[in-house]
């Protein structure tokens, strides 16, 4: 059997050209628990505050490198709007991490492991130029590939998490995450097309999918406890992944089972992202998000 499977193709329908859109927020506003009376399910989405900045700088960082390799003229540009949307998404989020330094939850120690994950880790590496330059760069693709499954997982949950706005989540945080999530959803296919279009291997992707998921929750479950350990307000904060099931079947956070599903999605070899995710909802989302459309007013 080839290691290569045949790709489906995506939903044509789904295409829709890549713009970054500025974006803007105010944060003076927005309490610590930004979902009132649930510091978890706060702190769990925060986590995305805390991976995203130097994460989404390191695509960026790596899709310019693959660029050249690109030969067909649509992913192109699609490369060149994704590469735009994440740089604009890392800013925006960074911009949280000084409010919430001023709540009292510095976030510097976390943040600078992850920075010495993506730039010296998965950074360049000292290689000579040929195979083992260029095998090195294929795995990050792939790596990309997978995380991009999860970022759009996140981006389709959060833009139907409809108890968010029930309990009385601060709009502007509400309006950050959703704005990303559409824009998430909007190019969900980028990231697997490329890995396609440069390699496809099935192989790489089952091992990158393996490689990126644990390092996720291994992040993921490490951000949580960081924060509800520091969390000022707290006597005795802690994460736990009863808390976690919980806030899923609450609908805060999403759901154990839909995430244990998105795994066989994702190594499916029928699998294509354009299967998932609504490119109309985000479209609609983005089209009436305050943020990207001139600020958010309280
Ligand atoms: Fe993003
Ligand atoms: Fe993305």
């Amino acid at each position: 059997m080839s290691n290569k499977p045949p790709a489906p193709a995506p939903v044509a329908s789904e295409h829709t050209a890549l713009q970054a859109r500025n974006v803007s927020f105010g944060w003076e506003d927005t309490p610590l628990h930004w979902l009132p009376g649930d510091p978890f399910a706060t702190h769990t989405i925060n986590v995305l505050h805390l991976l995203l900045p130097a994460g989404e700088r390191w695509f960026v960082h790596v899709y310019k490198q693959v660029l050249p390799y690109v030969r067909d003229e649509r992913l192109r540009e699609d490369v060149i709007g994704f590469i735009g949307q994440e740089a604009m998404h890392a800013a925006a989020h960074d911009e949280v991490l000084p409010h919430l330094k001023r709540l009292g939850l510095d976030p510097t120690p976390y943040t600078a492991q992850v920075d010495w994950l993506f730039e010296k880790l998965l950074g360049d590496r000292t290689l000579p130029p040929g195979r083992a330059r260029v095998w090195w760069l294929k795995e990050r693709v792939a790596l990309i590939a997978a995380i991009e499954h999860y970022t759009a997982f996140l981006g389709d949950w959060v833009l139907n998490a409809e108890e968010l706005d029930r309990r009385g989540a601060d709009p502007m945080m509400l309006d950050l995450l959703r704005w990303h999530g559409a824009e998430e959803v909007e190019h969900r296919s980028v990231a697997f097309d490329l890995f396609q279009h440069v390699d496809g291997s099935y192989r790489r992707r089952v091992r990158t999918w393996a490689t990126a998921f644990a390092a996720l929750v291994f992040l993921w479950q490490r951000g949580a406890r960081f924060f509800m350990e520091n969390d000022p307000t707290l006597a005795d904060g802690r994460a736990s992944v009863g808390q976690f099931v919980r806030a899923g079947r609450q609908g805060v956070l999403p759901s154990t089972p839909a995430m244990l599903k998105s795994i066989p999605t994702y190594l499916s070899r029928r699998y294509h992202p354009s299967q998932e995710g609504s490119t109309e909802q985000a479209a609609a989302y983005l089209a009436t998000s305050p943020g990207a459309n001139g600020g958010v007013r309280r």
